[in-house]
């Protein structure tokens, strides 16, 4: 049984439209709580006695407890709520006091721990909101604590479309690509794992084998030796923050991952508080505990993904790419366009559309403004998901037995035809990362890639692409400071980024 939870109030609710989106994809018996229409009990001391002594008495099956009895017995629940004064409609609260009873929905251990006695596993919580500061902790963060501390469900996934009351804002739009990304998904994906699923409408499934190379491309990780390399960058990188920064302010770090290039305990004995932004939780984790650090109310994780490009484009991308990998290994040809001319127009295409669908995105930092914002050697990441896709296809192929003819040229294609893009991303994230510091941004970016022969500084060999756009992007922001240092790309190779690291002060 689906428990739906509706704590929508207007009649024409887009709260309440998404809801019926997602339970529409579930065939299971619904049951319904408008919330509306529960006369709620005052919660004076006179009722808190009253309950008290049934509780006491075991007497769970008092009309009292119906709502938690129904709770707790739930397969899964579905709330429904607008974004009200930074949370959710009182009734919900209300709602959730009632269900919140010691020996029925939990339970505490010896030890005063709450252990859940729900039987749910999962819980979707939908909202929509007016605008697009929306903190957390108060509304869906609040759902989510209670749901896993004390009713033991695991699974709280969020759904949510902002900022549909801004002036010029398209609500129909909104919730339509909400109810695409993030309701409906790609074929096989469950509703609510990621904002960035959406599914274009006659886009045909990606075969498994591009499904596989796609999903080792996503779970790459860092190599084990950055830490140790990284040492010297670190440290300068590190302690230009805590110059530029005044103690006790609030850090949002954006790209973070393992945080290998910022020393994290050094940077929170400075800092009052640090959020780390990444597209994969895990890896924040995994950074906190490596600095010695749990996370709290001063250490945070924000997921966000600064690209909005779905997984099922990402996908599809990579099922093309595939076959015509596939093709150019076995047909012999004296050029690209040859052995592969109608493939290619395709793939282009389809590079255009996915860039076409994704144009409209918002990047959502999370609606709070910190202090300061420290983004370094991130913008060169944005738009290179396509050539990291290239390079694992090509490895599949190559691994397997073919050699891939013209993949250089193939290379230079798709570079062609991304780096077009390149400059709206970076604006678009630039623009988000300044909107959510109130103060300044620490910035860095790949001014070039250098040779570097046992250590000694080799060359100019390249520049990157993003990278190059980020240093345009701020030409007109007064720099207050700067510093120039080198990040060791590849010890192996001998080859380094030379960074630029900037302080922009805002106001
Ligand atoms: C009483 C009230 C309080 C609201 N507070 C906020 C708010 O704090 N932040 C915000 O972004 N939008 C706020 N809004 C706007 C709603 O979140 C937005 O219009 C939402 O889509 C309404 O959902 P509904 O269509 O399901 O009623 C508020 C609206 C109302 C009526």
């Amino acid at each position: 049984m689906i428990l739906y939870i509706d704590a929508c109030v207007r009649r024409e609710s887009r709260t309440e439209r998404l809801a019926r989106a997602l339970l529409q994809e579930f065939d299971d018996e619904i049951r319904e709580v408008r919330l509306e229409e529960i006369p709620f009990d005052v919660s004076d001391e006179a009722f808190l006695e009253r309950r008290d002594r049934l509780i006491e008495a075991g007497a769970f099956d008092h009309d009292m407890f119906s709502l938690a009895r129904q709770f707790a017995a739930a397969d899964m629940i579905v709330i429904a709520a607008p974004y009200w004064d930074l949370s959710f409609p009182a009734s919900l609260k209300q709602y959730m006091e009632k269900v919140t009873v010691n020996g029925l929905t939990f339970e505490y251990t010896p030890e005063g721990i709450p252990r859940g006695l729900c039987r749910a596993e999962k819980l979707y919580y939908i909202m929509t909101a007016g605008g697009d500061y929306i903190p957390e902790e108060f509304g869906f963060g609040y759902i989510k604590a209670l749901a896993e501390g004390y009713y033991g469900i695991r699974d709280v996934r969020l759904i949510k479309a902002a900022g549909l009351d801004i002036v010029g804002a398209d609500p129909d739009q909104i919730l339509d690509q909400c109810i695409r990304d993030q309701i409906r998904g790609p074929e096989g994906k469950e509703p609510g794992l990621s904002g960035a699923d959406a599914s274009g409408a006659e886009q045909a499934p990606a075969s498994d084998r591009a499904c596989r190379i796609y999903d080792r491309f996503r779970a790459r990780a860092s190599r084990d030796d950055e830490y140790k390399d990284w040492t010297e960058y670190r440290s300068e990188l590190t302690d230009f923050i805590i110059s530029n920064t005044k103690p006790g302010a609030s850090l949002l770090i954006l790209g973070a991952g393992k945080c290998n290039d910022l020393d994290l305990r050094k940077l929170a004995e400075h800092a009052g508080s640090m959020t780390l932004s990444d597209y994969r939780p895990e890896t924040a984790e995994e950074a906190f505990r490596g600095y010695g650090l749990t996370p709290s109310a001063h250490l945070g994780f924000r997921a966000a993904d600064y690209v909005g490009i779905t997984d099922r484009d990402y996908m599809e991308y990579t099922d093309l790419l595939l076959s015509i990998m596939q093709k150019l290994a076995g047909t012999p040809a004296r050029s690209l366009e040859a052995a592969a001319g109608p493939e290619l127009d395709r793939l282009g295409q389809t590079l255009e559309e996915i860039y076409g669908r994704n144009a409209d995105y918002r990047i959502d930092l999370g609606g709070a403004v910190y202090d300061y914002a420290v983004v370094a050697g991130v913008h060169s990441q944005l738009n290179n998901a396509f050539r990291g896709i290239f390079q694992y296809v090509r490895k599949d192929v190559e691994d397997s037995g073919d050699r891939v003819r013209f993949a250089e040229e193939l290379n230079k294609y798709i570079f062609e035809i991304t780096r077009k893009h390149t400059v709206d991303l970076v604006d678009r994230f630039n623009a988000a990362v300044f909107a959510a510091a109130g103060k300044g941004v620490i910035y860095g970016y790949e001014e070039n890639i250098i040779y570097t022969p046992e250590g000694a500084r080799g060359p100019v060999i390249g520049t990157v692409d993003g990278a190059r756009q980020a240093g345009e992007a701020i030409a007109d922001r007064p720099v207050e400071t700067y510093i120039s240092c080198l990040w060791p790309l590849s010890r192996r190779r001998g080859i380094k980024y030379e960074m630029t690291i900037c302080f922009l002060k805002q106001n």
